[in-house]
């Protein structure tokens, strides 16, 4: 069961074409996977170098890109065994969406990146939870294993914002939150882990699947 304090953090559900678009692009979905992992423990070593100053980020930080940097060693050990070779993939527009609304000024600017952050993190273990009844026995194990840390890091995104916050966050967790559920609700031609709807334009394969279901 997905955690509820995630449920209640997210303000839609994945829509099942992109679950089934999912289905129907498995190499991309790795790839793409495996890109965000990478990502992940990137933001973590860059947010570790902009804020020295903050002990507690910085231990939490450093420990995350560890684990990232394992998540995205497995999922490509995956990929190997599968016959799919890594290779650079571009993004979708969904980081974009919700860091063009990040304050530029500080402290603003840290709370409201860790605020996106555990977004992030949150529509990650949302997609695992979804996706996993649907895979095979290997990925599907091990998304669900997945799905226990990008829980753990949500959780420990929001308590660093939290930390450094002088004032409630609340207000600016509502206002992402829309952002976000707009970026999962919005048609999008390109397929990757966190895109919106698909529209896949000149894609003759239909994105009703059968895999698994
Ligand atoms: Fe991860
Ligand atoms: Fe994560």
């Amino acid at each position: 069961m997905l955690i509820p304090e995630i449920e209640a953090f997210l303000q839609c559900q994945t829509p099942q074409s992109w679950i089934e678009c999912a289905l129907e692009h498995p190499e991309e979905l790795l790839l793409d996977h495996a890109n965000c992992e990478k990502k992940a423990a990137g933001t973590a070593l860059s947010l570790m170098f902009r804020y020295a100053e903050r002990e507690e980020l910085q231990q939490y930080l450093s420990r995350l890109a560890r684990e990232e940097l394992r998540h995205f060693e497995q999922v490509t050990a995956i990929m190997k065994k599968r016959g799919m070779r890594y290779r650079q993939l571009s993004p979708s527009s969904y980081a974009q969406r919700l860091h063009k609304h990040i304050a530029s000024q500080e402290p603003a600017k840290l709370i409201d990146n860790l605020i996106v952050l555990a977004f992030i993190e949150a529509r990650s273990c949302e997609r695992f939870y979804r996706l996993a009844p649907y895979l095979d026995e290997e990925l599907g194990r091990f998304y669900s294993s997945l799905l226990k840390s990008e829980s753990r890091h949500f959780e420990g995104y929001l308590r660093m914002a939290q930390l450094y916050a002088k004032h409630s966050i609340e207000e600016r967790i509502a206002f992402f939150a829309n952002v976000e559920r707009e970026a999962i609700l919005t048609e999008d031609t390109v397929f990757r882990f966190h895109s919106g709807v698909p529209k896949l334009l000149g894609d003759p394969r239909p994105l009703t699947s059968t895999a698994g279901a």
